[in-house]
């Protein structure tokens, strides 16, 4: 008989969002006359821009023909995509190189697969609320993890505390699921931090896009000594769309190094390169094409078009609920609209009531931590229609 990972005995039940969808799921079975507004995962709605789908057929065109034909591609990403990247990158002030550079399915699975490179006896710093990713992936692999209170009292983006010692530290900002971003001098005390304990930073930017303050980083690259200590995740889901399509890059800059029990002085790019080239066979072709498309002049201009959709139902939900006096947080440089439950409630009551009374489905805070508990998450990613809808069906009922 296998002897069974049993950290997974110390997991919820389900992830956050599939138990969300089996309790929709359950509620449209036994309601099938009841039109559902999904406000719940952050999946977007818009159609992909012309200038990325055009390039996307150009992919599957290329496959076509013999002379233009790809089998395996590099598992690091073709080079046109990653030197697009970079190129985005400079045009945001900040250098990094093409080998740092490596595109996979998502931000996702790579923020799960980067903690194969720690070992399992590390001091792990983690927000709360957060993505539950970051937490579900070290239970998997049985770490202690620290939590980071992220509350209204420090407007949830906590900051280091220089007594405690910490080894791996997880950021998202702008935030997953509360809104919030960090500034430039904000996060320089997290890269002095990180520093001052030989520790490493796991950020997560998978929501820079929906930066409209130019004064706020869209990189922790934009931060002076960041790239000794951190590695950056980054996804075209939510600024191309492509939460179906599936492509994403993680940034490994070569100055990242640690010396091991044994003495020797392990490169993570190195180590996240041997990682990829054994387990992973690249993004597909076509997808890439698609990609790089989406760094183009055109192709960012219509990606930030869509963009400008979601942050006007931002708007919208902010504003429905400022109506109510709810308090809310974010939904300025985040697609994330976070706010407290009417009347105390707690958060996965409040899904319940808010899907059986309106019809409407969010994410209950509770599912990103213990801090969430008393706090609900919508998203600007549906419709125009239906966003307006649901705030006039959450107008009627409080
Ligand atoms: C969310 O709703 O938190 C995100 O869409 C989840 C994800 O990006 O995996």
């Amino acid at each position: 008989m296998p002897k069974l990972n049993e950290n997974y005995l110390n997991l919820k039940e389900s992830y956050l969002f599939s138990e969300i969808g089996h309790r929709v799921s359950t509620y449209i079975a036994a309601n099938p006359d009841k039109n559902v507004i999904r406000l719940g995962i952050g999946d977007v709605t818009l159609p992909i821009g012309s200038e990325i789908i055009a390039e996307l057929h150009e992919g599957v065109n290329a496959l076509a023909s013999a002379d233009t034909f790809k089998g395996y591609g590099p598992e690091q990403g073709y080079d046109f995509l990653r030197n697009a990247i970079v190129d985005y990158y400079k045009r945001n002030d900040v250098l990094i190189e093409s080998d740092e550079v490596f595109v996979s399915d998502g931000a996702k699975s790579d923020t799960g697969n980067i903690t194969e490179l720690f070992a399992g006896d590390n001091t792990i710093l983690i927000p709360d609320p957060v993505y539950p990713v970051y937490v579900d992936t070290n239970i998997m692999n049985g770490q202690n993890i620290t939590y980071l209170d992220a509350t209204e009292d420090n407007d949830f983006l906590p900051m280091p505390d220089f007594k405690l010692h910490a080894d791996i530290i997880y950021i998202c900002s702008p935030n997953n699921p509360t809104g919030a971003a960090y500034n430039k001098e904000q996060l320089k005390i997290w890269v002095d931090y990180a520093l001052e304990n030989d520790a490493i930073i796991l950020y997560d930017s998978a929501y820079e896009c929906f930066i409209t303050d130019t004064s706020l980083p869209r990189s922790i690259y934009a931060i002076e000594g960041s790239k000794k200590c951190a590695i950056e995740f980054c996804s075209l889901s939510k600024t191309a769309g492509f939460t179906g399509t599936r492509c994403g890059y993680t940034i490994v800059p070569k100055s990242l190094k640690f010396t091991a029990s044994t003495g020797d002085v392990l490169s993570l790019n190195a180590m996240w390169n041997r990682r990829q080239t054994t387990k992973f066979n690249g993004v597909s072709y076509i997808v890439q094409k698609g990609a790089a498309a989406v760094f183009s002049v055109e192709g960012m201009a219509q990606c930030k078009n869509n963009i400008k959709y979601y942050q006007e139902n931002a708007r919208i939900i902010s504003e429905g609920l400022a109506r109510k006096n709810i308090r809310y947080f974010g939904g300025i440089n985040s697609p994330y609209v976070w706010f407290k439950c009417p009347n105390e409630m707690d958060s996965w009551d409040f899904f319940d009531y808010l899907l059986a009374n309106a019809q409407i489905v969010g994410t209950p805070g509770a599912g990103f931590g213990k801090n969430g508990q008393k706090f609900f998450r919508l998203t600007s990613f549906g419709s125009r229609e239906s966003t307006l809808e649901a705030m006039e069906r959450i107008d009627i009922l409080f």
